[in-house]
């Protein structure tokens, strides 16, 4: 007869907590979950889920008698003994992680040799070591420390965590790392067992390098702008490189969300903190921040300036499938068209709730065509399907204008040239 899997802690019910708690409770285990915020506390209790993800509110549905929700450390620290952190690490004035959240939780847990965190929230590479200092300086020498990455992607964090590429678990070798093995056994992935500090690295290394490749193809788009080659098509024949792979391609408006912008600023300002200069980031951050610029170049050229100019923006999230708008191409885009004297209209069909806490002047659309309504141009900012999918001769009709700039190359030029609309792309012909 199996036994069921041990019971955990999550600490922290952001997006990382939440999937992390669902995951494991579908696999078997009683979660314990922590969060500071009571009201957000109440909520999952109810069953309400804080955050738009899809699948979540199902995954915590169909495990809620295993899900336990509490202010209160010490409800987890009672039935579980191993504690996943997840909680903020937000960058600081310096660009160094702040820790303080971490710190917080690591005050809570009394002393105990059979308790021990599972350090989930992306934080500097040496966080490990240096946390264990501070257990040692606080008489908790005992408590293990376990470095478990998460690599899960926003809009497909419930596919990501039951069907991960790889599962990383940095650790001195004792029973907390055998026990976070164990819970991911089920999973059947790949398994990389290694030291605290490399197993950080993984996660900063990983980030930086998709975010590498984003900016990269973001440059040969531009490139192709300037030579009449067309980027879809260069993307689709390098992709096909095994040794290259096609994923992370997708040139387009600049990246955005809560861990690329993030975790290759952190990386760069780790290195830069023992003296090395990690010049190749530098690049990667300054073309991810002028490529969400160039649209205005675009829109300048075809308007002749936007003084007065009635630009619609269609999507407004970092990218489709969440609410998120941390670090969203989105937010540049707006404050610069006003800014040159454009008027905004905005639509998307989730985010506008955690939009309007961060956008001004604008005026938010209940749909694709009321943005549109009267607009001199139209930039796809992210690709929904629902914009994907627009009618195109509707939008020519509510348009009083014919530009339509897709910012993420995601739009069919021709459906778009037969309505009577310019296209323009991103590095296309
Ligand atoms: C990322 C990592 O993929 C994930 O492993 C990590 O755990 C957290 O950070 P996420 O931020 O959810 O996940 O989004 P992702 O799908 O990776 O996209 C990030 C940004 O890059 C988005 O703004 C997206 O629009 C952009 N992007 C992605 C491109 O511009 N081109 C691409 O080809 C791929």
């Amino acid at each position: 007869m199996s036994t069921s899997p041990e019971p955990i802690g999550v600490i922290g019910t952001g997006y990382v907590g939440l999937v992390t708690a669902a995951g494991f409770a579908a696999l078997g285990s009683d979660v314990w979950c922590v969060d500071i915020d009571a009201a957000k506390v109440q909520r999952l209790r109810r069953g309400e889920v804080p955050i738009y993800e899809p699948g979540l509110e199902e995954m915590l549905r169909d495990n809620a008698q295993r899900l336990h929700f509490s202010t209160e450390i010490g409800d987890a620290l009672e039935h579980a003994r191993l504690l996943f952190v997840a909680v903020g690490t937000p960058p600081t004035y310096s660009g160094d992680a702040d820790l303080s959240a971490v710190h917080a939780v690591v005050d809570a847990i009394p002393a105990a040799h059979d308790r021990a965190l599972v350090m989930k929230s992306t934080v500097p590479c040496g966080t490990g070591s240096s946390l264990q200092r501070v257990f040692g300086e606080n008489g908790k020498q005992g408590l293990g420390y376990v470095s478990c990455p998460e690599f899960l992607k926003e809009g497909s964090a419930v596919h990501d965590f039951m069907h991960p590429d790889r599962v990383v678990v940095g650790d001195d070798g004792g029973w907390a790392g055998d026990a976070v093995v164990e819970l991911y056994g089920p999973l059947g992935a790949p398994l990389v067992r290694t030291d605290v500090a490399s197993a950080e690295m993984v996660k900063l290394a990983s980030n930086a390098f998709l975010a590498t490749k984003i900016s990269f193809i973001n440059e040969i788009a531009n490139v192709c702008e300037e030579t009449g080659a067309d980027v879809v098509e260069v993307a689709r024949g390098m992709g096909l490189d095994d040794r290259i792979g096609a994923k992370f391609l997708q040139a387009g408006i600049g990246f955005g969300g809560s861990c690329f912008p993030k975790d290759v600023d952190a990386l760069k300002q780790l290195a830069g903190n023992s003296g090395y200069h990690f010049q190749l980031l530098t690049a990667v951050i300054e073309v991810n921040d002028l490529q969400k610029r160039r649209v205005i170049g675009k829109l300048q050229r075809h308007l002749g300036g936007l003084a007065g100019r009635r630009v619609a923006l269609l999507g407004l999230a970092f990218k489709p499938n969440t609410d998120d708008m941390r670090e969203a191409s989105s937010l540049v885009l707006s404050a610069r068209l006003q800014a040159d004297g454009a008027r905004v209209a905005v639509y998307d069909p989730v985010a506008e709730e955690q939009a309007r806490a961060l956008v001004s002047g604008v005026a938010f659309a209940a749909s694709p065509l009321e943005a549109l309504d009267g607009a001199d141009a139209a930039v796809l900012v992210t690709e929904w399907q629902e914009l994907v999918e627009l009618d195109w001769n509707a939008v020519a009709a509510a348009m009083s204008g014919n530009l339509v700039v897709d910012g993420r190359n995601a739009l069919d030029p021709e459906a778009v040239r037969a309505a009577g609309l310019i296209y323009e792309g991103i590095g296309r012909r």
